[in-house]
């Protein structure tokens, strides 16, 4: 069976809401023409299920592939530990050899507990967090995954978390007694910060980035109310880390953590995530009970180990960097040649484009749709990797010039761009 909008059909009465990633799902692209299943991916690209192969100018395994789909020398490393035995009744030493590597990069902290998940990840800073300050509220800016402690924002109000990059989420089946443990505050508005930091806030979560840099004042406000008020300060850069730097981006933007979560691009696509923090935090790993049998499994390990050997030697990050600021520039470039009302995300490493009329959704599905007939899987943001090059970049700026520029025709001309299913970014449970 090869026909993706069965599978899919099929896969939404079996598995609720069809797979386990709602940034997989369809209809955040195109729900009718986006390929949905992939049979391989290697390097820059992705063969469907039907053997038709797309350059991947979008998500790259959601972030996950910094170094390119299939990357010979983490896979190898992988192999050479799968036929060694992933598992066995005893401990893997690649989890130690890799938390002594990655305390390299993270002057600042002493200890690393690992996961798989960042979401769970993230859940563990969060009880360590609350266990050594012996406090609850926690604040935080921006999206941090799934679990209890963060969807709790939502109780009071259904909307508050709409403001941190998804839209909708339903806190049904949160205890209604988590009402205000957490607390969502605005990326870069210190006063506001200010205001709401009280005594007995737990922990300041923000993403290391996102769509811009948190600015000076904000740094500073944050550095300043952690240390005043014995707050522990959570840096999760979960999608911001092993992308713009070695490690975190906090260490350029100057921001003093007790605590920096990893997790997607660590593993270049296997599953691995890691805690790293002061002892004074990370400690409480040891009192508070938190194990996991997937979490001793030896692959996430010899993965990572192998990410961050590749991405120092070959500067990634700087690769990443110069491509992006040319993406960024050549969306610029023709958004202004076709008078089209376009902005973009100001860091390279994190490319974004963001359209201003009143069909946003539509245009962008248009523009996912006509990538799909070049053969491009793209929507309004590209994950770049070291496997990108010159001349990926140099197509895919051609057709956008094409896309864009009919696109405009049709603005103009009134079309209403319906003949087509548009995309929904939010959560919504899939209808039938
Ligand atoms: C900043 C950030 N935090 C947490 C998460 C959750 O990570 P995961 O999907 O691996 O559970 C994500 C995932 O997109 C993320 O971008």
């Amino acid at each position: 069976m090869n026909n993706p909008k069965k599978i899919w059909k099929n896969a939404r009465k079996i598995i609720p809401g069809g797979n386990g990633l709602l940034s997989k799902r369809p209809d955040r692209y195109s729900p009718d023409n986006w390929p949905t299943y992939y049979k391989s991916s290697n390097g820059v690209f992705v063969t469907d299920l039907k053997g038709k192969k797309y350059m991947d100018m979008a998500e790259m395994g959601m972030g996950t592939c910094v170094l390119g789909y299939a990357n010979k020398y983490v896979d190898n490393i992988v192999k050479r530990n799968i036929s060694n035995g992933v598992n066995s009744t005893l401990n893997s030493v690649e989890e130690f050899d890799l938390a002594k590597k990655i305390l390299k990069f993270d002057k600042f902290a002493d200890q690393v507990k690992f996961t798989r998940a960042g979401g769970e990840a993230m859940a563990l800073a969060i009880r360590v967090a609350r266990a050594e300050t012996k406090k609850e509220k926690i604040l935080f800016s921006g999206y941090h995954g799934w679990h209890d402690w963060y969807l709790a924002a939502n109780i009071l109000d259904k909307t508050n978390l709409n403001k941190h990059l998804l839209v909708g989420l339903d806190p049904l089946g949160v205890p209604k007694n988590l009402i205000n443990t957490s607390v969502g505050f605005e990326y870069n508005n210190s006063s506001e910060l200010k205001k709401i930091s009280k005594r007995n806030v737990a922990a300041i979560v923000i993403e290391g980035c996102r769509y811009s840099y948190p600015n000076k004042e904000f740094i500073k406000t944050i550095n300043d109310v952690c240390k005043k008020n014995n707050i522990c300060l959570i840096i999760d850069e979960i999608t911001s880390g092993w992308r713009i730097e070695p490690g975190g981006v906090y260490k350029k933007l100057k921001i003093k953590p007790d605590i920096v979560v990893y997790g997607k691009a660590l593993g270049n696509g296997y599953a691995i995530a890691a805690v790293v923090g002061k002892k004074k935090y990370l400690s409480n790993a040891e009192e508070s009970f938190m194990s996991s049998t997937a979490w001793t499994e030896r692959v996430g390990f010899a993965a990572a180990s192998g990410l961050i050997d590749f991405f120092v030697k070959n500067k990634v990050h700087n690769h990443i960097n110069s491509l992006g600021k040319k993406v960024l520039y050549g969306w610029e470039k023709i958004a202004n040649k076709y008078g089209i009302k376009l902005t973009t995300s100001k860091i390279p490493h994190l490319c974004t484009f963001f359209l201003h009329y009143k069909n946003n959704e539509s245009l962008y599905t248009y523009f996912t749709n006509e990538m799909l007939r070049k053969n491009i899987l793209a929507s309004n943001r590209i994950y770049l990797s070291f496997s990108h090059k010159d001349v990926h970049i140099k197509k895919y700026l051609n057709e956008c010039d094409k896309i864009f520029k009919e696109m405009k025709r049709k603005i103009d001309k009134g079309y209403n761009f319906k003949s087509f299913k548009s995309r929904y970014e939010g959560f919504k449970r899939l209808t039938k």
